[in-house]
């Protein structure tokens, strides 16, 4: 499947109706802006320099495994749903005409194995409704499966942009793909370097904890690369979001994105910061052990590769992990790419249960570890250890 060229995009939008001309152009702006992100994240190196963490932690050999390998359960709980893995399929896309293939293999995908996936931010589709149809296509190719509707921190407040989303809008997100829970992504590295971001905070805390009282499902905290400290955890903890999504750094870096669609319109100042904050962030492991002290669910995020990866995040505290960036080329590549990712993933995920000597993925949340080298230190200097 091709990705969409920026020519392609300057075609226009598909608004249901006719907007005042000011508006339809930010409609349409968010539309383009939906279509490079995918076209930059599929085929430029937007990944950090710097590593989420996993090589510093060691987990315990076990000479003496437990369980027959193929009788290891994969299988976790996460907000009162069953998966048979503890994968989910990160938010990336909708409310750009190329989204709706990549949501329906996706969410194929997380109906054949059992998987939860988001989808990307909605306010796409709450602004132009014709667009609804990118999103709710996941439903409907993964009706089993745990679904997450997708919303930005920065849009709940007032920007230059535009008014705040209102209740009724988030509601209308959830209702939109029938989902199981919301995701608030908290994306201001991006927003900052963002040609046209959206950069007031004031009121954003009080907006926070009004989504959170009235969405209809539980509310989960979602960081999008640059990580969550322990004071964030706690606070987000405290506004009563029910998970935390680390989205820490190591993996896809939304600096580099932006950089980079900087740099294609001629915006030095984007450009400049967005490689200048590239590497910005606490990388996803330290990030897992900040949220893990709230006692909230933790959703591991943020340059997860591997299965291995998958099973140092567990052991440091994680309940899931996501994927974004592979699942997304694999999905471009196609449905047997996105199969073999997955499989190959989830294998050496049952391996690493095998070898600690383990029954069930859950089990690697108490195996015995050991954390060395630059995780150690951030660790130990930031007191999360203790
Ligand atoms: C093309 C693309 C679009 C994304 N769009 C969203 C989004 O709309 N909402 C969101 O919460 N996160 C979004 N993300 C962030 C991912 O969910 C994830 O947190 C981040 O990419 C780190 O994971 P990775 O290193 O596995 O890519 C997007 C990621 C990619 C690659």
């Amino acid at each position: 499947m091709r990705v969409p060229s920026n020519e392609s995009l300057d075609a226009g939008g598909a608004e249901a109706a006719p907007a005042p001309v000011a508006v339809q152009f930010v409609h349409g702006q968010v539309m383009q802006r939906k279509g490079e992100h995918l076209a930059i994240a599929a085929q430029e190196n937007v990944e950090s320099h710097v590593g989420a963490g996993w090589r510093d932690v060691h987990l315990l050999h076990e000479a003496l495994p437990r369980v027959d390998l193929a009788a290891v359960d994969l299988s976790v709980e996460f907000l009162g749903r069953r998966l048979r893995a503890p994968l989910i399929i990160s938010a990336m896309t909708g409310g750009h005409p190329a989204a709706r293939e990549i949501n329906a293999r996706l969410g194929r995908a997380a109906q054949r194995h059992g998987l939860a996936m988001g989808v990307g931010s909605q306010r796409a589709a709450l602004r132009s409704p014709g667009l609804a149809d990118t999103y709710r296509v996941a439903r409907e190719a993964a009706p089993d499966q745990l679904l997450v509707a997708n919303l930005g921190a920065a849009q709940l407040v007032p920007q230059d942009s535009g008014e705040p989303l209102h209740p009724e809008q988030v509601r209308e997100a959830v209702t939109m793909i029938g989902a199981d829970a919301l995701a608030i992504h908290l994306n201001f590295l991006e927003e900052v370097v963002q040609t046209e971001g959206d950069r007031r905070v004031t009121g954003l805390r009080e907006a926070l904890a009004a989504v959170v009282a009235e969405a209809p499902v539980p509310v989960i905290a979602k960081e999008t690369g640059a990580g969550l400290s322990r004071r964030a955890a706690v606070e987000l903890a405290g506004l009563g979001f029910r998970a935390l999504d680390v989205g820490g750094l190591g993996g896809t870096s939304f600096a580099a994105v932006e950089a980079a669609r900087a740099r294609a319109r001629g915006d030095r100042r984007g450009a400049g910061l967005g490689d200048i904050y590239r590497d910005w962030g606490i990388p996803t492991a330290v990030s897992v052990v900040a949220a893990a002290g709230t006692g909230l669910p933790v959703i591991a995020t943020g340059g997860v590769r591997t299965g291995l990866d998958a099973a140092r995040a567990m052991a440091l505290g994680a309940h899931l992990v996501g994927v974004a960036r592979p699942l997304l080329t694999a999905a471009l590549e196609g449905e047997t790419a996105l199969d073999v990712w997955i499989e190959r993933f989830l294998e050496e995920l049952r391996v690493a249960v095998f070898l600690t000597g383990g029954a069930r993925a859950a089990d690697l949340r108490s195996t015995p570890k050991v954390i060395t080298g630059e995780t150690r230190r951030w660790l130990d200097d930031l007191g999360y250890l203790g």
